[in-house]
Formats: structure tokens, sequence, C-alpha cells
């Protein structure tokens, strides 16, 4: 069975979009099989893994993106799989095993324009297409919107892991509380809708460390985060193993330009190769930070 996850916090801008694109390239490049949702409107990790060009076909009538299987509804989740998304100028495919079901800017609509049948919410329409495809995949990744609004709610609900991206300030730890709190709503709004075969509802296994400085002490907000990830676990409202994860990203330029490059960072080459203090790379902090989600498991 698949592992799948989604990346979310309640603070917009910390880095859900990067960090998850760049894990699942990783991901693929140590032989997983990885499937991405696309599930934000802003459609940020489409646009960045097909280019402008492929996107902006899909975005024309919205044929091919993750609304069309509600509205009109007549698409299926297997049909809207784009395999081995990343490919270079002349479409050679630079990075199997990476497959992405893209969105386009209509997924707004399903915020309010959808009304579905209320005996089966749009996330259980989502879930039970998916089920058909899971066997397929290592990992299934969700990237979201920093809510769980209706487009984010298919992402959380079909997962049962969950990781918080998050920078050194104050404002990334009101955006984890609030995601908790919502969380926990909306697991007792979804409860009845669940069976024993979707697993557990995904809950806070960990919290990533995104765009590090160099030279920046992050032991203040780093202790303020644990105390409270203390007191989710204490509370059950985070997985009991959950932690902060010992990988952390660095800020580093070329995670910024490989947005405008079309490719995930450990494709840009010899500008993210380069080493930075320590011999190290951003690549290897990606390369890591896959591992240790490999490492840390489901439990
Ligand atoms: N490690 C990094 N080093 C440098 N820049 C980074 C790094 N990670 C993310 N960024 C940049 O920070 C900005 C926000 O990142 P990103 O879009 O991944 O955040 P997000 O949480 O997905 O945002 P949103 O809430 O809008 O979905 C982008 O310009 C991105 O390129
Ligand atoms: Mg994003």
């Amino acid at each position: 069975m698949a592992r799948k996850i989604c990346f979310i916090n309640y603070k917009g801008g910390v880095g859900k979009t990067s960090l998850i694109v760049n894990t699942a390239a990783a991901l693929a490049k140590l032989g997983k099989r990885v499937l991405l949702f696309d599930f934000d409107t802003q459609s940020n990790a489409s646009i960045w893994l097909l280019r402008l060009d492929r996107w902006n076909k899909i975005n024309a009538n919205g044929d091919g993106a993750i609304y069309s299987i509600f509205e009109p509804g007549r698409a299926k989740v297997k049909e809207l799989v784009i395999k081995d998304v990343v490919e270079g100028k002349a479409g050679e495919k630079l990075l199997p095993g990476l497959d992405l079901v893209p969105t386009t800017f209509n997924l707004v609509d399903l915020e309010n324009e959808y009304n579905g049948d209320p005996k089966r919410p749009h996330y259980l329409v989502f879930y039970e297409q998916l089920a058909a495809i899971e066997a397929n995949y290592d990992f299934i990744l969700f990237d979201c919107p920093p809510n769980i609004l209706r487009a984010s709610q298919c992402g959380v609900f079909a997962s049962n892991e969950m990781y918080v991206p998050v920078n050194p300030d104050a404002l990334s730890l009101i955006g984890f509380t609030l995601l908790v709190e919502k969380l926990f709503k909306f697991h007792q709004l979804s409860a009845s809708f669940r069976t024993a075969a979707m697993g557990a509802p995904a809950q806070v296994q960990g919290l990533i460390f995104n765009s590090i400085k160099a030279g920046v002490d992050i032991e203040v907000p780093k202790m303020r985060l644990q105390l409270r990830l203390n007191q989710f676990r204490t509370a059950k409202r985070a997985a009991p193993t959950a932690k902060i994860f010992d990988t952390q990203i660095r800020d580093a330029m070329v995670v910024r330009r490989a947005v405008a490059l079309g490719l995930p960072v450990a494709l840009v080459g010899s500008e993210a190769a380069e080493a930075g203090p320590g011999g190290d790379n951003v690549i290897n902090d990606y390369r890591k930070l896959a591992g240790e989600i490999i490492q840390h498991g489901g439990n």
C-alpha cells in the first residue's frame, strides 16, 4: 500500500510546494514510484513541473485538471495522471518515476460553486477514485494550500500522514497551532465516511524547518515548536512519534531559480550541486529529508 502524505501549514509561503516537489523528486531518484497531486488552485506545483506552455493547454478548458472529476464529473483520477511529468525542452523524460495530477485555476470552484451529493462529499469522491491507482505507487503526496477548505480536504482525508513545513518565526508556530485545531474539527466532521481500509486519519508526523539561512540560530523557535508539539502529543492531537525532523533545508537561491527553469532542484545541475559550508548542498538536504521520511514510516 502506498504511503499517502500531505504537506500543509496554515501559514502561507513557508515552502510547502518547494518541499513537496523537491522531496518527490528525491524519492523518485531513490527509485520510488511517486505520484504528486496539486490541490492548490494557485497551481504552483503544476506550473513548475509542466512549465507554462504545457500547463496553459490544460488551463484553457480545464480538461485534464483535478477539478474535472467533480465538474463535469466525467473524468476519473486515473485518466488525469501525467506519467513521468518532468520533461526537457525536446520532450525527453528527465525523471522517470515522478507522476503528477495537475490542477488549474478552476479548482477554486470546488469551494463555492460545486454542489455535490451531501451523502458523498468531495473528499470521498476523490478517495474512491484514488484507491483504483494506489497500488501503482510507493508514495502519494498532496500539495495543499494554507487552509483545510474543500480542495485541501481531499488531500487531508486521503492521507495517513501529515508533514508541516515551518520557518523559524512566530507566524509558523501560529500556523501550526491553527492547523492542528482545524484538523481535529475536520476529522470529526469526516469520521462517519471513513472505513477501516482507509487506515488512520492523518495526524502530524513531523515538522520540517525550511529556508534556513547560514549562520542563523534557530534554537529558540525550535524550542517553542517542540513545546507546542509536546502539548499536542500529550493531548493526542499529533502522532505519538511526531518530531521535529533532524533534516533542515537551507535557504538557497537555486530553489527559487528551479521554479523558473521548470525543474526540481536535483535536475538543475552544477549551481545546485555547488557545495556550501561543510561541503554539503541543498540537493543533499532534500535527499536526506526523503531518507528521513522513508525511515520515519507511517506509525
Ligand atoms: N529553501 C529555500 N531557499 C530559498 N527559497 C525558498 C526555499 N524554499 C522556498 N523558497 C521560496 O519561498 C517562496 C515560497 O515557497 P513555496 O511556494 O514553496 O511556499 P508555499 O508554502 O507552498 O506557499 P503557498 O502558501 O503560497 O502555497 C518561493 O518563492 C520559493 O521559491
Ligand atoms: Mg504552495
